[in-house]
């Protein structure tokens, strides 16, 4: 009854056309099948596939409108941060929406009892063998295999009656093949350890009265010490441990060992061991939270990923709390055992558990996972960058990663969409405008773009800009003062979109950090490293604002654009050298190589009007 009333109250023209949920099909996604990937047999029918459909969202301007208003110093909500509650009510599909797609379910023999939704029900859930899938989206599956081993079942293309077109953004999986791609770097990781235990004292501890970065800093071995030193935080106390929490995200398998942690601490935080004890692994889909490690995985360098994020973030800001996210479900998978979970994207799994945790959510996320943009079908892209606004919103900083090869990998940058033209390669969730993206640097006084060449392993910080995302309000001075000033638009002409959302945002220390994995110390490089870094200083600026009355950073980019930027470290030369070019330079001011640079504990909080006392740090106190 309620169905029928809507549709006719809203004047829709299909229900006086006949049967909605037997109105003609038409094409509503597709996108090229990723190059390495290739089809191998039509996917086995009785093949269960956990299908995920984005409801259109009812208000997601509404929702954008309060992010950025949120997030601007300069507006009277700034730190007003949602609850799931209000958040929800801008999100929530129409009825209209959420009719028409039940209807169609219906129709087609699904029950009540089958569909599963996120609290805002913006997706929808339900497993249904490939038979059902294929008549559902007028499509055929099949199995696809990469060069690099992964399955996946998949289609390039698949079809929507017309009348649901406007009310559906994107069904999953269909057409992508996205991966999350962690961005540690541990060349010749299987024989390099940086140190035998027993030569530790060689490296560590400073001098205990040791207070500048020159007397803490090496770039041969990067500590805790010196990334506290070098930010501004080492002298600070947190207060705030039952109100803030920071977490990291677990993808592929991917683990945080606590006996290596332990060790860690023991050489580089003495003063917090035991914490390896105390931190949650939270398993979402069945995420691992195994504490030991097969040959395979010994050989893989699983946990070399896990470990750095959870080492680094605990070295900085100890003693808050830590969760550790470890999601389930991603590639590899073998299509023979059909368990729903392993055809799932594993960022969307996450995002519905973390979405449907009662607040305050974590006060800052981190996640070293990242992959090409153009593996990721628009249509989804969007839906997830959308989803993500959702944690900015709830008042989370949300940094990812900005990936390892600069503009692109040596020898890769080629368009995937026929035309195989030369393009640089903008990395998802990177290129999303509703996160924060961090590159990486290396050096000290001054730090620099980060720069190892081929010989010891090439590895430059990822920065881009997007095809799928216009360039952001915040952003639009700061890119096109960055675009005047180097005419990079005319020297890469055709290689980039002038008109995206540029990355990264800010940046990190990345190179050669002190790691135990398997017991011995390694260094590990990567966007991985400066991740964390940064969110555990941001994480103490919480600590601190909380202390203070304040509300959490929250979402960074509108407060960092409009001004936030005066208390990060300016990287101004060098560049993110890739796809066998020089990349984009860095400069003064914003740069698409570095960000605004790296965080200064104390000025961000003297931003916001708190003072925490003491020297401490590189340029001392700031008032
Ligand atoms: C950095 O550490 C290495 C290894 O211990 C040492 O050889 C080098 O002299 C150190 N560099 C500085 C500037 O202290
Ligand atoms: C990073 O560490 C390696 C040793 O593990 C060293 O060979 C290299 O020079 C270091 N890089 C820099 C920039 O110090
Ligand atoms: C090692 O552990 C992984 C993850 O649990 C598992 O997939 C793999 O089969 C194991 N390998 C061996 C040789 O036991
Ligand atoms: C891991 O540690 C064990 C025990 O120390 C050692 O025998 C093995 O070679 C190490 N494996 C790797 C890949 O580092
Ligand atoms: C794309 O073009 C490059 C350079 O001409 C070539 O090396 C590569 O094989 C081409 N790739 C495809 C898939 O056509
Ligand atoms: C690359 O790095 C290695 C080790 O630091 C150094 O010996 C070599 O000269 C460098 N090569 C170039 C081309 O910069």
């Amino acid at each position: 009854m309620l169905v029928t009333t809507l549709l006719l109250a809203l004047g829709a023209t299909s229900v006086l056309a006949g049967p909605v949920t037997r109105s003609t099909y038409a094409v509503k996604g597709s996108h090229p099948v990723p190059r390495g990937w290739r089809a191998t047999e039509r996917a086995p029918k009785d093949h269960k596939m956990e299908l995920r459909i984005g409801l259109t969202q009812g208000d997601f301007k509404g929702l954008e409108k309060h992010l950025f208003e949120a997030s601007n110093p300069r507006h009277t909500k700034y730190g007003n941060h949602l609850s799931a509650d209000d958040v929800h009510h801008f999100i929530k599909p129409s009825e209209e929406a959420s009719s028409a797609v039940h209807e169609w379910l219906y129709g087609n023999g699904i029950l009540a009892e089958e569909i599963e939704y996120t609290p805002a029900k913006d997706w929808i859930k339900v497993n249904l063998p490939v038979s059902a899938v294929e008549n559902l989206l007028e499509t055929e599956y099949h199995t696809y295999v990469s060069e690099d081993g992964r399955t996946a079942v998949r289609t390039p293309e698949w079809s929507l009656p017309r009348h649901l077109h406007e009310h559906i953004s994107t069904i999953q999986p269909t057409n992508s093949f996205f991966g999350p791609r962690a961005q540690a770097r541990m060349e010749k990781r299987k024989t390099e350890v940086l140190m035998d235990t027993e030569d530790l004292a060689e490296y560590i501890p400073p001098p205990p009265d040791a207070a500048t970065v020159a007397e803490v800093c090496n770039t041969t071995w990067v500590t805790p010490t010196c990334l506290r030193t070098l930010y501004g935080s080492i002298d600070y106390t947190p207060q705030s441990l039952d109100k803030n929490t920071v977490a990291m995200n677990n993808f592929l398998g991917e683990v945080s060992l606590r006996s290596d942690t332990k060790l860690y601490l023991e050489n580089f935080r003495p003063e917090a061991l035991g914490a390896e004890n105390e931190y949650d692994i939270i398993s979402i889909n069945g995420g691992t939270t195994a504490q030991t490690l097969n040959a395979t995985q010994l050989e893989e360098g699983t946990g070399i990923e896990g470990n750095l994020d959870d080492q680094t973030i605990i070295g900085v800001s100890w003693p808050t709390p830590l969760e550790v996210f470890s999601t389930g479900g991603s590639p590899p998978f073998m299509p023979d055992i059909t368990t729903p979970e392993n055809t799932n994207e594993p960022y969307l799994v996450w995002l519905e558990y973390v979405l449907s945790l009662p607040d305050p959510l974590p006060s800052v996320i981190s996640t070293s996972y990242d992959d090409d943009e153009q593996t990721v079908p628009k249509d989804y892209a969007i839906q997830v960058c959308n989803t993500l606004a959702q944690l900015g919103a709830r008042g989370v900083s949300v940094l990812f990663a900005s990936g390892d090869a600069g503009v692109g990998g040596s020898g890769e940058c080629y368009s995937n969409d026929g035309r195989n033209a030369s393009t640089f390669l903008p990395n998802f969730p990177s290129s999303c405008p509703y996160i924060t993206s961090v590159g990486g640097t290396y050096k000290f006084n001054p730090e620099v773009p980060v720069f190892r060449n081929r010989t010891t392993g090439l590895y430059t910080a990822g920065g881009g800009v997007s095809y799928y995302f216009d360039t952001p309000d915040y952003q639009v001075d700061a890119l096109k003062s960055y675009f005047a000033e180097t005419g990079v638009v005319e020297q890469y002409a055709g290689l980039f979109n002038p008109g995206g959302r540029a990355y990264p945002d800010l940046s990190g220390q990345s190179l050669n950090f002190t790691i135990f994995w398997n017991g011995t110390l390694r260094p590990v490089s990567g966007t991985s490293a400066s991740t964390p870094a940064v969110s555990g200083i941001l994480a103490l600026v919480n600590d601190a604002l909380i202390a203070a009355g304040k509300p959490t950073l929250g979402f960074l980019n509108p407060w960092l654009y409009g001004g936030g930027y005066e208390a990060f470290n300016d990287v101004t030369t060098g560049s993110n050298y890739g796809c066998d070019t020089e990349g984009f330079p860095a400069v003064a001011g914003y740069d698409i190589a570095t960000g605004w640079g790296t965080p200064n504990f104390k000025q961000i909080l003297a931003l916001h009007g708190v003072d925490v006392a003491g020297p401490g740090g590189p340029w001392g106190s700031w008032e």
